[in-house]
């Protein structure tokens, strides 16, 4: 195969370098393209667009495939441990027992938020949205920890890695606890990282919330399941702001505020709301999937279609399954996973989304597994941003790793008005 593309413009042709990926992907090296011949590339939405070198995930949408640094994901579904697959993500390789033990640590000594953050939660609006205050209180652990705001070496990188992935756990109880107005939970010791969470949302003062074991491999799966999808809106949003090479908080509440997008980790509350409207029997499954295929609608099937993925989803295939045993295993069936069943069953076998290759995706069961496990609506987008933190900080990482990389700045063909003189207000009509 070429290594090189030919491109005749203006009636001079340039060639361009072509790159392979170790999975065979390739791309037109475009680097100089500008340079070279004065143009510039136009790709609004990012679609044909690489913006690096990565080596953290791998996915072919084409057949399905979904990878962390080599593994592919199902094989962490039978003892899912999110802890373990944080590190490997950030650290590019499976930890160590001691490795592994010492991460587990730092995450139980780090899980307390200064008491000074405790009063900000106060400020807030009962009703403000959880994402906004992940967000702000994300970003404001730059203010607590100022010594993690310039991350010299490999060790202080390690540390602000842990204390993030620790403290968001608390951040995201504690934004819970104070919309429905009950007394924060500190962290517990003695508890990994699953069942410390949901200690923190639901323990009662003498009644101490006891996670399920069947409760805690499903919160597992469903948070490695989010953990990292390569060059994602969220993901790209923590490149570009850290690319100014801000700090890794601040770059990490960005990808907060992408991530909570209905089209992007938002659809998974999109998800139950449609779920519960034809549960209540505003609209049939039929119905709805008929108005999702009308373009004047503005519907459209929540959890369906991928930038990526045009065959299933491996995500969804893992959760619908995982979904199904939760619940029988709790004893607590759940209309909506039947009505979720009957909208996949309707559109699979239907043209449109036939044709254009939409399929379930990772947002379309992951909403009943948090219901099951008593995680109200509001908080889901939340959770998706825990699992999705390993993925944001290794691809930091990796980025403020490479000495090639340059600030994330785009260009554009402006459309705007020529240029035009200044009038003053008195004499403008
Ligand atoms: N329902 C109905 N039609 C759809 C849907 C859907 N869910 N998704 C795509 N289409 C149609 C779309 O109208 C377009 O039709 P046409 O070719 O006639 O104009 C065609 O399929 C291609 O869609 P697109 O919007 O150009 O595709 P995209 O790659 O820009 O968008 C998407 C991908 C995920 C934003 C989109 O499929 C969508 O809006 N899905 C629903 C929201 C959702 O579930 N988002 C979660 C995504 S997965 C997790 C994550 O990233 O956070």
């Amino acid at each position: 195969m070429s290594d090189h593309a030919t491109l005749i413009l203006d009636g001079v042709q340039h060639e361009l370098p072509v790159l392979e990926g170790v999975e065979g992907e390739r791309a037109i090296d475009i680097r100089e393209l500008r340079e070279r011949t004065g143009h510039i590339t136009l790709d609004p939405g990012y679609g044909n667009t690489g913006s690096c070198l990565s080596a953290i995930t791998f996915i072919d949408g084409e057949k399905g495939i979904l990878r962390y640094r080599g593994i592919p994901i199902e094989q962490f579904a039978d003892a899912p441990n999110f802890v373990e697959v944080a590190w490997l993500l950030i650290f590019g390789r499976l930890p160590t027992a001691e490795q592994y033990t010492s991460f587990a640590e730092d995450l139980t000594r780090y899980a307390n938020l200064d008491e000074g953050m405790k009063h900000h939660f106060e400020g807030f609006p009962r009703s403000a949205p959880p994402m906004a205050i992940l967000s702000a209180m994300i970003n404001a652990l730059s203010c607590f920890h100022p010594e993690l705001i310039e991350l010299d070496d490999d060790e202080q990188f390690r540390m602000a890695a842990a204390r993030l992935i620790s403290k968001i756990r608390t951040i995201a109880a504690y934004a819970y606890r104070h919309s429905v107005g009950r007394p924060y939970n500190y962290p517990d010791p003695h508890l990994r990282y699953v069942p410390n969470f949901l200690h923190m949302m639901f323990s009662q003062p003498f009644d101490q919330r006891v996670c399920d074991e069947s409760v805690r491999d499903a919160l597992n799966l469903v948070l490695i399941l989010h953990a990292d999808h390569e060059q994602n809106c969220s993901t790209s949003t923590v490149r570009m702001v850290g690319s100014s090479q801000a700090n890794l908080f601040a770059s990490c509440a960005a990808g907060v505020c992408a991530l909570w997008g209905p089209l992007h980790g938002g659809a998974n509350v999109a998800v139950l709301e449609m779920l519960e409207q034809i549960h209540q029997g505003n609209i049939t499954p039929e119905e709805y999937v008929r108005l999702a295929k009308d373009r004047d609608s503005k519907i459209r099937l929540m959890g369906f279609g991928h930038r990526v993925y045009k065959n299933f989803d491996p995500r969804a295939q893992l959760l619908g399954g995982v979904a199904e045993r939760l619940l029988s295993g709790l004893g607590r069936p759940d209309p909506l996973l039947d009505i979720a069943r009957r909208l996949e069953e309707i559109a699979l076998s239907d043209p449109y989304f036939v044709d254009r290759k939409l399929y379930p995706n990772v947002d379309f069961y992951s909403g009943i597994i948090l219901r099951a496990i008593g995680i109200p609506t509001n908080m889901f987008t939340v959770m998706f941003a825990i699992g999705r933190l390993p993925g944001w900080i290794a691809h930091w990482w990796e980025q403020r790793q490479d000495a090639a990389a340059r600030i994330a700045r785009p260009r554009q063909i402006y459309t705007g008005s020529p240029q035009s003189d200044y009038v003053s207000m008195a004499q403008r009509i």
